[in-house]
């Protein structure tokens, strides 16, 4: 996905299924169930690991875009290599741990251009499982808003189509990334709706609102009882995000 095309996404595009579920057949069923509200379906480490690359082609041919959330982070090469193993398969969307540094980004960038349609590639800041008092122990300091700003601008100058980050992260990103970023946003709830264990949340609108070009969610729709409602529910609060965006004045 070029950054043109970032400013034209239509509400359903914005919007990301997480299929954190234990196998193939219930990624498709729940997929298969949605795939009229949903932009793309997200497969993370749990699915793929046990599922292997045929899950992304049986996703994928539902028609729906698929983001494969890998976070891969090793040597520039290694990355380079892995990035070019998945050039057969239908990945619009790949993360990158920007901890890795330039070099690795720019090694999975150049991998990636050889595709003949290169996937979105997006670099994770900081995993929000970690807090500032972590730092120490893994020899980091300073303030974890400045190190997600800091990672974001080297995702941009390595050439990464954007970031995944924080919803607490997507207004200050907005602003010193400029438009053409992508900000994929998880941690998302409906108003009222639980929080599971994510500690920060925000609703589909405001992360709209604040800058996010996408949001990722997962239970609010693959925990529910109607898993169409809900995605339903959830596509129209994008929209209605978008509309107040445009409304003039
Ligand atoms: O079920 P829920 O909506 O909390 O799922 C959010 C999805 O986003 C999960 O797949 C989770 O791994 C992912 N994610 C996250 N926080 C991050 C990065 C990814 O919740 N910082």
């Amino acid at each position: 996905m070029t950054a043109g095309r970032l400013s034209a996404l239509s509400p359903r595009e914005r919007l990301i299924l997480a299929l954190d579920v234990p196998t193939a057949s219930d990624a498709i069923h729940l997929a298969d169930q949605v795939k009229d509200s949903v932009g793309c379906f997200k497969i993370g480490l749990q699915l793929f690991l046990r599922e292997g690359p045929a899950v992304v082609e049986a996703v994928a041919a539902l028609g729906n875009p698929v983001f494969l959330d890998l976070k891969l982070h090793d040597i520039p090469v290694t990355v380079a290599k892995a990035v070019s193993s998945l050039a057969r398969l239908p990945v619009s969307m790949l993360t990158l741990h920007t901890g890795g540094g330039r070099a690795m980004l720019e090694a999975a960038v150049e991998a990636a251009s050889a595709f003949r349609e290169p996937p979105m590639l997006l670099g994770v800041t900081l995993l929000t499982s970690l807090s500032e008092a972590d730092f120490p122990s893994i020899g980091m300091t300073g303030v974890a808003s400045d190190l997600v700003r800091g990672r974001a601008a080297l995702a941009k100058a390595s050439g990464l189509g954007g970031v995944v980050a924080s919803a607490q992260e997507v207004e200050m990103l907005r602003q010193e990334m400029g438009d053409r970023f992508g900000l994929v946003i998880p941690g998302i709830r409906p108003a009222g709706a639980g929080l599971d264990d994510q500690k920060r949340v925000e609703t589909p609108q405001r992360a709209i609102v604040r800058g996010a070009t996408h949001i990722v969610v997962g239970r609010p729709i693959s925990a529910s009882a109607d898993p169409c409602t809900s995605a339903r529910a959830i596509l129209a609060m994008i929209t209605e995000a978008t509309e107040a965006d445009h409304e003039p004045g």
